[in-house]
């Protein structure tokens, strides 16, 4: 498939004088899409009732005859001012009880109903005008869900749909209460609207109350997406698309990537690295301006997988952001980099977030392609030189890999409700592991915790699966290559209790967690050869295969070849070791690369990523700081 760019445009920012020498320059710097709308609902429809299509049917058509593929989104992130009026009870509650007020963007409660037609009715009528018209060649639904942290409400909206929900899952309040424990601390309920948000509970609230309220959560996400995904669908056969977030745990994408045809994701590498992932200040600085070498990589490889094959990139960091505590500028050539490691991990385009500097409100410090005066920004000539490239090696076909990375959400929310440890967060886990098998130089996919296939795979890594689905128990079972499992893997029940008999509960194998520690960062459990726990370890017991011992003896490592169950949370190191060890076992081709250099083999080819600010040397070849190098597989 050939790979195309695009970008983020806003045509209800600038004066309609200059939108046709926007688009012609736009497809003179090699652009084939361009995403416009999702902001614009006070435009379109200024009063309630009162739409105003005017301004956008003449910007589709002139980016469209200029011979762009448009990308239309849905406004719903952004209702208009006089929508609080006419829904005053609309706007999310934050935990603290606090009303989220009208001023900025995404103020909305996923819960409230009236709402939710609100925006059935202008995905209704976007369809109806637009779901025919050619240049209209993608859909956007919204805009990243959950952005500002705005999944979980605690208003009377979620309140009451909530019991409702519980009410249907429960059936009666005793099953709720014996399900949830609630004779502990004589918290039982007769009846559902007795049943309250876990929020301003005096101390924390029960685990899986908290746990419910996620998953209700999560399903009003998977709702609100859907009511406009069958809009649409009435009216267009245009992709419909959303454009998620990294590290954003708060729903169940894999649920809400079931009703769309396509996964995006918003990737801005250096503001994801100085606020929202972990490291120590000597990687951070080594890093400040290429982001974390192995976060896009993860992001992609989820993405993937969530739009089942078919991933993009809705929004590429192209400069300084203006959203994170600091925002150095990209070394020269990461623009480039980023949009081809997308590329090589599967995406079909990569579209760059903006296309000019808005010189007014909330983002004005936030480049684009363009500067606000118009003059071209630095990331301009490297989204020509990609657009150049592409012409030149067209075809990037995704490669299978031999290592695999389950990644389950409603983990996710278990742990949250109860991490027992203040540093145990599932994608931190993950990603560790996701980690530890992109330094080996391997391709990676990433798999729902429902997974019922694991053939073609030679490694497995499920780490952190609070309790092991059916169908992926019965592969593993199955499966002839190693899968890792561990730590904290199938040792509670869906309602986050620990099972009558001991997990994990794994097919004939004899192992039990009988007790779990949590250790703080600076602390860590040695391993007998080299290698060490931190943040998590688990006592084992059992007959099970002991591969691996800690240095005090205990069991580091338990299970047969083909399932293992691992006790704690490996450090970076000790992650590499077994990683390296497994892939010994099962003849996986490991590739060592220097401090910086990363790896993607497509069908046809390898390509090098040189993450570090420094040139460094692969294989007799020089490859800059910040360079991409591609090689065809022999
Ligand atoms: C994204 C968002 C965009 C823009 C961008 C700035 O989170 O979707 O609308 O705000 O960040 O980096």
């Amino acid at each position: 498939m050939k790979r195309t760019l695009g970008v983020c445009y806003y045509p209800e920012h600038w004066p309609e004088a200059q939108w046709s020498t926007d688009a012609s320059q736009m497809v003179a710097a090699g652009l084939t899409w361009v995403r416009i709308g999702e902001f614009g609902w006070s435009r379109m429809e200024p009063s309630p009732g009162q739409l105003n299509w005017n301004w956008l049917d003449r910007a589709i058509d002139v980016l469209g005859k200029a011979g762009l593929k448009i990308i239309l989104g849905t406004p719903t992130a952004t209702p208009p001012r006089w929508m609080i009026d006419k829904h005053p009870d609309m706007l999310a509650v934050d935990a603290d009880g606090r009303t989220r007020k009208f001023g900025s963007r995404r103020h909305y409660d996923f819960s409230h109903l009236g709402y939710r037609e609100e925006c059935k009715r202008i995905a209704q009528l976007m369809g109806e005008r637009y779901g025919r018209n050619p240049h209209i060649a993608a859909w956007q639904i919204d805009n990243e869900y959950d952005c500002h942290e705005t999944t979980l409400s605690y208003s009377n909206a979620a309140r009451h749909g909530f019991q409702d929900w519980l009410a249907q899952k429960y059936q009666s309040p005793d099953a709720l209460n014996r399900a949830w424990g609630n004779v502990f601390w004589s918290m039982e309920y007769d009846s559902f609207d007795q049943v309250d948000l876990p929020n301003l509970t005096v101390t924390e609230a029960n685990h899986p109350h908290q746990l419910a309220f996620r998953r209700y959560s999560s399903d009003q996400v998977v709702a609100f997406n859907k009511l406009q995904a069958v809009e649409l669908r009435k009216h267009s056969d245009a992709p419909l698309i959303h454009n998620y977030m990294g590290r954003i745990t708060a729903f169940d994408h894999w649920k809400v990537g079931a009703d769309l045809d396509i996964a995006s994701w918003d990737s801005y590498p250096i503001g994801f690295l100085s606020d929202r992932l972990e490291g120590s200040p000597a990687f951070k600085q080594a890093y400040l301006r290429q982001g974390h070498p192995d976060n896009q990589a993860f992001h992609h490889d989820l993405y993937r997988a969530v739009g089942k094959g078919r991933l993009w990139v809705m929004e590429q960091q192209p400069g300084p952001v203006n959203w994170a505590p600091y925002n150095p500028a990209p070394l020269p050539g990461m623009v480039r980099l980023w949009t081809w490691e997308a590329f090589a991990h599967g995406a079909e385009t990569v579209c760059y977030f903006r296309w000019r500097q808005a010189p007014f409100a909330q983002e004005q410090l936030h480049a684009g392609l363009l500067r606000p005066d118009s003059a071209p920004a630095p990331a301009l000539a490297e989204a020509r030189q990609v657009a150049d490239e592409i012409a030149s090696l067209p075809h990037v076909g995704t490669a299978k890999a031999q290592a695999a990375l389950v990644f389950d959400y409603e983990s996710a929310w278990g742990w949250d409700a109860q991490p027992q440890g203040a540093d145990f967060e599932m994608f931190r886990l993950a990603f560790a592991a996701y980690c530890g098998l992109r330094r080996a130089g391997l391709n990676i996919d990433i798999l729902p915790p429902e997974t019922a296939d694991l053939s073609g795979y030679k490694l497995v890594l499920a780490p952190g699966i609070m309790s092991l689905s059916d169908p992926l128990r019965a592969a593993l079972a199955r499966f002839e290559g190693t899968a890792l499992l561990g730590p904290r893997t199938d040792t509670k029940t869906p309602e986050l209790s620990i099972p009558t008999s001991l997990g994990p509960n794994l097919d004939g194998l004899d192992i039990t967690v009988a007790l779990t520690e949590s250790l703080p960062p600076d602390d860590g459990i040695a391993w007998q050869n080299g290698g060490r726990f931190l943040h998590w370890f688990e006592h084992l017991e059992g007959t099970a295969e002991i591969f691996a011992k800690t240095q005090s003896g205990q069991p580091a490592i338990m299970g047969k070849p083909q399932v293992r169950y691992l006790a704690g949370w490996p450090d970076d190191a000790t992650f590499d070791q077994i990683i390296r060890s497994l892939c010994e076992e099962h003849g996986i081709e490991i590739t060592e690369l220097r401090e910086g250099l990363r790896i993607r083999d497509t069908e046809t080819h390898r390509f090098i990523f040189n993450y570090a600010n420094h040139p460094l040397t692969w294989n007799g070849t020089q490859i800059p700081a910040a360079g991409v190098y591609w090689e065809p597989l022999s």
